[in-house]
């Protein structure tokens, strides 16, 4: 049943709430303006990475320091983080483990990258088979080129040209996966930058939640691999229904096909990510951001009996130039930065911490929608939650993607960066760290109340 209780948002009245918001911001942040300003003469888009333009504001807010979940602009003002780097830093900022571990080996044994492994790669990778039952583990710089080798061992191993994506699913800058359904049509996502072909020819799409259409797809016989968050974190979370992984599984190895969960964002979800939390059965995991602590990394695992099928491949160089492998990758300070986070700052305790902070956030929002009878859901994922602004939970990606309201969210991101409070502008995600304190979160709750107040009162 649609909800029909919930108010309409006055369109003219949040317009002039927008105003006045950016108005605030700009008054808070001149330094931020003035760096923005020298920023544009050697930098495409005034930035280091194209995504820092997104940020609500007129221009890019640039930052100086940032410890633990707080982070301190350049004019000053502190910000409570519940965007912790897009989840790259769900350790918190400089967590004090992993900088030790990190001066150690810049500082007393040297040595940031020499195509030599290190003693800590071994226990990183021991860590991470125990936390996603995944016995075999290589090493990358990014979860985007964890995901890129993970599909061309898919592909080689089987034989079979062909991925299988979730719509509206995000896996990095992964040309197979740029592309969506469009009125149920598989097309490259609009504005995809110079796709070397056109993303149909490699990728089926399917709805997450619709098995009708997996079995429908993998009945092709062509797909190498699904390539899939076990809940999609990118278009706002949307979870799966009651038992779809264990019927969307069985029809992926029936048909044979490998199954590929992408853990890089749901790892909120526990110590083990989604993977653990929900006994799930991959044959392949992949990983990244967060597990070094901010350092870049990406990683994967696989099962043993994929591990045999890569080493029996008598055709595929896995160890050479065969496409799989990046020169930074498995480098002494990502291994030394992943050891202490995750032995030291990730772990099981930090956990159980971070989803009661979760719950806490979650019920919280659910209370403030409801209380303003706001036209919204919110939706968790362990340490993780997230609006999305239409009545009804969104199912799958496209209809969440469906739900995006552009004005809604600068509003919200204006009005909380206003408060001193950092929230994720992609998807809106509030993220907490093993240093937020239920009086963090308290206060992200009634900043949001209060906006919501504001909102809704004429
Ligand atoms: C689920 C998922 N996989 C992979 C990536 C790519 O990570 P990176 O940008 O660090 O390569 C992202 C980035 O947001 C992601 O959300």
């Amino acid at each position: 049943m649609p909800r029909t209780d919930r108010i309409e948002i006055d369109r003219t009245r949040l317009a002039a709430l927008i105003e006045r918001e950016r108005a605030t911001l700009a008054a808070r942040t001149p330094r931020s303006r003035e760096l923005a300003e020298r920023a544009n003469a050697h930098m495409i888009g005034g930035v280091p990475m194209q995504w820092m333009q997104i940020w609500a504001g007129q221009h890019a807010l640039f930052f100086e320091r940032a410890k633990g979940n707080r982070i301190t602009d350049v004019d000053g003002n502190e910000l409570l983080d519940f965007c912790l780097g897009d989840t790259g830093a769900m350790a918190g900022h400089s967590p004090e483990a992993t900088v030790a571990a990190v001066r150690r080996r810049l500082d007393e044994l040297g040595g940031v990258t020499t195509m030599l492994p290190t003693e800590d790669a071994i226990w990183v990778a021991d860590d991470l088979a125990r936390r996603f039952g995944m016995d075999m583990w290589t090493f990358a710089l990014t979860a985007t080129d964890a995901n890129r080798w993970v599909l061309r061992t898919a592909r080689q191993l089987t034989g079979r040209p062909k991925v299988l994506i979730m719509s509206y699913c995000y896996h990095g800058s992964v040309d197979e996966t740029i592309i969506a359904l469009e009125d149920g049509v598989p097309m490259s996502k609009p504005g995809n930058v110079g796709p070397q072909v056109d993303p149909a020819l490699t990728t089926r799409v399917v709805e997450f939640n619709d098995l009708a259409m997996l079995e429908r797809e993998l009945a092709h016989g062509d797909v190498a691999c699904v390539l899939a968050e076990p809940a999609l974190t990118n278009m706002g979370i949307v979870l799966p229904d009651p038992g779809y992984w264990e019927a969307a599984t069985r029809l992926i190895k029936a048909a044979g096909a490998l199954l590929v969960i992408d853990e890089t964002h749901t790892f909120s979800a526990g110590p083990g990510g989604c993977t653990q939390a929900w006994d799930l059965e991959p044959d392949i995991v992949t990983m990244g951001k967060s597990i070094a602590g901010g350092v870049p990394i990406g990683a994967y695992g696989v099962t043993a009996e994929v591990d045999a099928r890569i080493t029996a491949d008598p055709m595929g160089d896995y160890v050479d130039t065969g496409g799989v492998g990046g020169t930074l990758a498995g480098n002494a300070l990502s291994m030394a930065a992943a050891r202490g986070t995750l032995e030291h700052v990730l772990t099981e305790e930090a956990f159980a911490r971070m989803c009661d902070l979760g719950d806490r956030m979650l019920a919280g929002m659910q209370d403030v929608i409801d209380r303003h009878a706001l036209p919204w859901v919110v939706a968790g994922l362990g340490a993780r939650a997230e609006f999305r602004f239409c009545a009804d939970m969104p199912r799958n990606g496209t209809e969440s993607h469906d739900a995006h309201d552009a004005d809604v969210e600068e509003w919200l991101h204006l009005v909380t960066l206003n408060n001193g409070i950092l929230v994720t502008p992609f998807h809106n995600m509030c993220l907490v760290c093993p240093d937020t304190t239920a009086a963090d979160v308290d206060r992200l709750l009634a900043v949001l109340d209060a906006a919501a107040e504001e909102l809704r009162s004429v």
